[in-house]
């Protein structure tokens, strides 16, 4: 097993069979972190960047399984936030130092081409870095978020089994997940992609193709976290997913991408109570607090306690500063994108 965590960090590649192997294995998980830690280190630094999340839909056409905002869940009470409003409180992060702004959503058709690019506009005059994440779209409003100025673009694959991914996600397409991150990366977008760990039926060899395609589709961003259960899906009566695995799935990620982004998730966060602080220290070098106002924020529920983290924005701010300052670590000011080898 120490060989196998050597060869990563000498070499930056594992084959399938070995990625399984530190999967499966348990005895050498703090070395695992160890070394995920150092090469993070080594290849980004200690400045952990901040990114502040704007959550202003949580509207959605589409019924993945897992997710609280699936379209079936009756139980959950519906918002949009206005233009005026989501520019509002982009502006009032960036006043408070977030040097990243990330817009989310659900897939919700009322926020067309055009009035998603004049927020991104808007947004950009704020001398910021914009991400989007609002799924999947055809390559020419891609091109138009592009050319309005986003500039880059989260959509977890959250799986790579693709029997899997057909019975998590109804009327969807694998193939055409994989095409929307293709199209992100052709049209320059530094592109974020990610899987949940602990979907029902889910197992190590999956896990280990998921960081294989990580790796295939060179992604920038990745983020991993575990699958909580959400009392109004479908999946309300599974297992929640093991925050060790999730940490590991991660750890290997940033050996296999040394230069990549990272975020220690909120899904971590809220599984564990030290969740993010331990992330850090594992391989990730991002966090990405609420920045969502006012009565929105608990009705974001992808799954349950979500926001609890991040309770009072400048608070959480603060709170998550001392904390990184507390481990070694800095606070980036610039706009952290990846930092090429
Ligand atoms: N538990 C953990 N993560 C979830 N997501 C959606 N539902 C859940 C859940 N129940 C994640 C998905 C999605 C991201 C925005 O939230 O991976 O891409």
């Amino acid at each position: 097993m120490e060989n196998i965590i050597q060869k990563a960090l000498d070499t930056h590649t594992l084959e399938k069979n070995e990625i399984i192997a530190l999967l499966e294995d348990n005895t050498q998980n703090d070395t695992l972190f160890k070394a995920a830690d150092e090469t993070r280190k080594k290849f980004v630094g200690d400045e952990i960047h901040l990114r502040g999340l704007i959550e202003f839909s949580n509207i959605c056409k589409r019924g993945c399984k897992y997710c609280g905002l699936q379209c079936s869940n009756k139980e959950i009470e519906r918002y949009r936030i206005s233009l005026g409003e989501i520019t509002e409180y982009a502006k009032n992060a960036a006043n408070m130092g977030y040097k990243t702004i990330v817009l989310q959503s659900g897939e919700d058709d009322y926020y067309s081409v055009d009035k998603m690019c004049s927020i991104i506009s808007e947004i950009k005059k704020l001398n910021v870095a914009l991400t989007l994440s609002i799924g999947e779209k055809t390559k020419e409003e891609y091109k138009a978020y592009k050319e309005a100025g986003a500039d880059r673009f989260l959509l977890r694959i959250e799986t790579t089994d693709e029997v899997l991914y057909s019975k998590m996600h109804p009327n969807m397409d694998f193939k055409n997940r994989k095409k929307c991150l293709y199209n992100l990366k052709e049209l320059g977008f530094e592109t974020g992609t990610g899987s949940l760990v602990g979907l029902p039926g889910q197992n190590v060899e999956s896990l280990a193709d998921d960081i294989l395609f990580f790796r295939e589709l060179n992604a920038d961003m990745i983020g991993i976290g575990p699958f909580i259960p959400h009392p109004n899906t479908p999946l309300k009566d599974v297992k929640q997913g093991d925050f060790t695995l999730a940490l590991k799935v991660m750890a290997i990620t940033r050996l296999l991408l040394p230069d990549i982004n990272i975020p220690a998730t909120t899904a971590m966060e809220t599984i564990h109570p030290n969740g993010r602080i331990i992330a850090l220290q594992a391989g990730a070098n991002v966090i990405m607090p609420n920045v969502t106002e006012g009565e929105y924020r608990k009705k974001y529920e992808i799954y349950p306690n979500k926001n609890r983290a991040d309770e009072d924005r400048a608070k959480c701010k603060s709170l998550i500063e001392d904390k990184i300052i507390s481990i070694g670590r800095k606070v980036s000011s610039d706009f952290g994108f990846r930092k090429s080898i």
